[in-house]
């Protein structure tokens, strides 16, 4: 934990996926290890990315790409990283995934402070561009448009939903968005989160 720890205050200094260093004298193919559905090609030393038709998968051992259901396809957050990279959690702002090599460890942000992409740590909630969509975990044939859910780094904002997209409100005057009661309430009715504007 200790170098997990260490290793996290250089963060966003190197996150790197190479393309593979290709061998002048022989043509080859080389797996994309970030993305099934992509392969390099090596010809005289270079290194081309190539896209595999029809949503289809390279499949290193066969050389050949073939549909997914074909292929073993093992790519996860920090496939294909060298070094140390902060990702994030596809529609999570509270944690993120900390790249060692291609080895995950998933942290939690401290109060009050949102994971943000751009500074690759986690920041203030009201610095963090961190968006939760809580619409997508919603299943539209029952959402109730009449139910508000929070903006994570602000208290005066909540979102509601139309289907699956969120449609951003602002509390009116000097009300504020109460994660409580999921509502619009007196400012002194409600203490804001940490972090939050
Ligand atoms: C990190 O969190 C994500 C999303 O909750 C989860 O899918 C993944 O398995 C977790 N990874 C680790 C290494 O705990």
């Amino acid at each position: 934990m200790v170098m997990i720890l260490l290793v996290a205050s250089f963060v966003g200094v190197c996150v790197a996926v190479v393309p593979p260093t290709c061998d002048v004298t022989v043509s080859s193919f080389h797996p994309d290890p970030t993305n099934c559905n992509q392969y390099y090609s090596c010809f005289q030393g270079v290194a081309t990315l190539q896209t595999c038709p029809d949503g289809k998968y390279y499949d290193s051992t066969r050389t050949l790409c073939d549909i997914p259901a074909n292929v073993p396809c093992t790519v996860g957050p920090c496939s294909g990283n060298t070094g140390v990279a902060a990702k994030a959690i596809s529609n999570i702002c509270t944690s993120y995934t900390l790249c060692l090599d291609e080895n995950p460890f998933n942290l939690t942000c401290a109060d009050g402070t949102l994971f943000d992409a751009t500074y690759g740590d986690c920041v203030l909630a009201r610095d963090s561009k961190c968006v939760e969509n809580p619409c997508l975990a919603v299943d539209p044939a029952t959402a109730s448009p009449a139910t508000f859910y929070p903006v994570l780094n602000s208290c005066k904002k909540y979102i509601i939903c139309d289907k699956l997209n969120p449609v951003e409100r602002t509390c009116v005057g000097t009300t504020v968005f109460s994660r409580t009661v999921s509502k619009c309430v007196a400012s002194t009715d409600y203490v804001c989160p940490p972090g939050t504007v």
